[in-house]
């Protein structure tokens, strides 16, 4: 151990990690080292209204805890909001807070609908909305990267996928922007639930519509599909296009902004990339653990198991921090440096075991994508104001990014 003299961090138990401004601290990696080495399996005291939890920074017992999702239950949360709420009340009906028989059930008709012709025609439209984006933004002077860019991939590919009128998608971005994140820290608890009730309404009446003429979509796939001869309950199709439009948007969009703030800090790696000594593909698994959008997932554990020597109890709370995880010294050589051809890279950015990312290859398609089409197009990134971070206990990222983009004199 190298205990607290390695870390001025002082006493771990006066920590709140419910608090979104806690992560504000410019020192979060010695804030994580130093709950990863004084008290890897964290109890964090319970304040004001909320419970006590479990609160886990190593790989191995964040990796141990997604893989066990017999003693460790999705159905009672899998965020800080709703594990400290006493509960998700998609419970049972949505994928991400569904386990045992119907999560495979739900899981195997949400694959099934991302068929090879959807994903190929899908990727094919990253690819050439990216050199969009990015073409106009070359040369036009300092742009905020956020809305130029990285707002406008992921919706417009959820968007796709799901086959929504593009003159929806600024509506839907706005909800979930307030229903998950704050780009201020002024949301509300009642915007949020205003924000999430807008989306569900919403996808209720296009899940209607979609029954009554199907199309060659996922809200189709799902509003159509039967499973051991019965269709899905409504609210259960709504509450699944609603975790789409969710997962498929905030998180893809921070890796996005997060990677390019990264190429523009770490000048040797931009050059690896350039000149193709480092990949797309590592490099795209680099920027998924670099970035780590989702901090943290949680569980409640089903039965009393013991978690590296602590013993957590059944019913407990237990979050796995993996934006702690993704930089442990014990899996990650150097963690903290920032390097494309990194290999083997297992983080955990996109979860594992039976909850593994539903999208994790539309992530990955989207951040392939944007290094590709930066490598052909960009010669230089340069950020021009300070980057404003997301107000979020649970999502880790920037809501602003000011860069210029110097064309690439060579255009591949
Ligand atoms: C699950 C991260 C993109 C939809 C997860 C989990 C993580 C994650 C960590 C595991 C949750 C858990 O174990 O409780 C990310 C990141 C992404 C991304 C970092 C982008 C860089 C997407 C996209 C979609 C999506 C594009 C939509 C198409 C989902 C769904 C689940 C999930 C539905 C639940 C899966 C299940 O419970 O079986 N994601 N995700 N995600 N993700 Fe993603």
């Amino acid at each position: 151990m190298s205990g607290a003299a390695a870390h001025p961090i002082g006493d771990l138990d006066l920590i709140d990690l419910t608090d979104p401004h806690t992560f504000q601290r410019d020192d979060l990696p010695d804030m994580w080292r130093a709950f990863r080495d004084r008290s890897p399996v964290h109890w964090h005291p319970a304040r004001g209204d909320a419970p006590g939890f479990w609160a886990l920074s190593r790989y191995p017992d964040v990796l141990a805890v997604y893989r066990d999702a017999d003693r460790f239950w999705s159905e009672g949360g899998t965020v800080l909001a709703t594990l400290l709420a006493g509960g998700d009340s998609a419970a049972g009906k949505m994928l991400a807070v569904t386990d045992g028989v119907r999560h495979r059930e739900i899981k195997a008709v949400l694959q099934r609908s991302f068929s090879a012709r959807v994903v190929a025609r899908i990727n094919e439209r990253i690819r050439a909305r990216t050199r969009r984006l990015v073409a106009e933004v070359l040369d036009a002077g300092e742009v905020d990267f956020v809305p130029r860019v990285a707002e406008q991939l992921p919706m417009a590919t959820i968007g796709d996928l799901l086959d929504l009128p593009a003159a929806d998608l600024p509506m839907l971005l706005r909800c979930n922007k307030l229903a998950l994140s704050s780009d201020t820290g002024t949301t509300s608890p009642l915007e949020s639930v205003a924000a999430r009730n807008e989306i569900l309404l919403y996808f209720a009446d296009l899940v209607a519509a979609r029954r009554r003429n199907p199309g060659d979509d996922v809200v189709s796939a799902l509003a159509t599909a039967r499973i051991n001869g019965s269709p899905l309950r409504e609210d259960e199709v709504v509450y699944n296009c609603y975790s789409l439009i969710i997962g498929g948007d905030e998180s893809s969009r921070v890796a996005a902004t997060g990677t390019v703030l990264a190429l523009a800090r770490h000048h040797d790696q931009w050059r690896a990339l350039l000149d193709g000594s480092a990949s797309v593909a590592t490099a795209t698994e680099e920027a998924l653990r670099w970035t780590t959008p989702a901090m943290h997932f949680g569980r409640r554990a089903t039965a009393d198991v013991e978690i590296a020597g602590v013993r957590v109890r059944a019913g407990d709370i237990v979050t796995l921090w993996n934006t702690s995880a993704n930089f442990d010294e014990t899996e990650f050589a150097d963690p903290g440096s920032f390097r494309l051809g990194r290999r083997p890279n297992r983080h955990l950015a996109l979860g594992h075991g039976p909850h593994f990312c539903l999208g994790a290859f539309l992530g990955r398609a989207e951040l392939s994508g944007l290094l590709d089409c930066l490598r052909d197009l960009v010669g230089g990134i340069e950020v021009t104001g300070a980057p404003r971070r997301i107000y979020s206990n649970f999502l880790f990222g920037h809501s602003s990014l000011p860069v210029v983009f110097r064309p690439r004199r060579s255009a591949r």
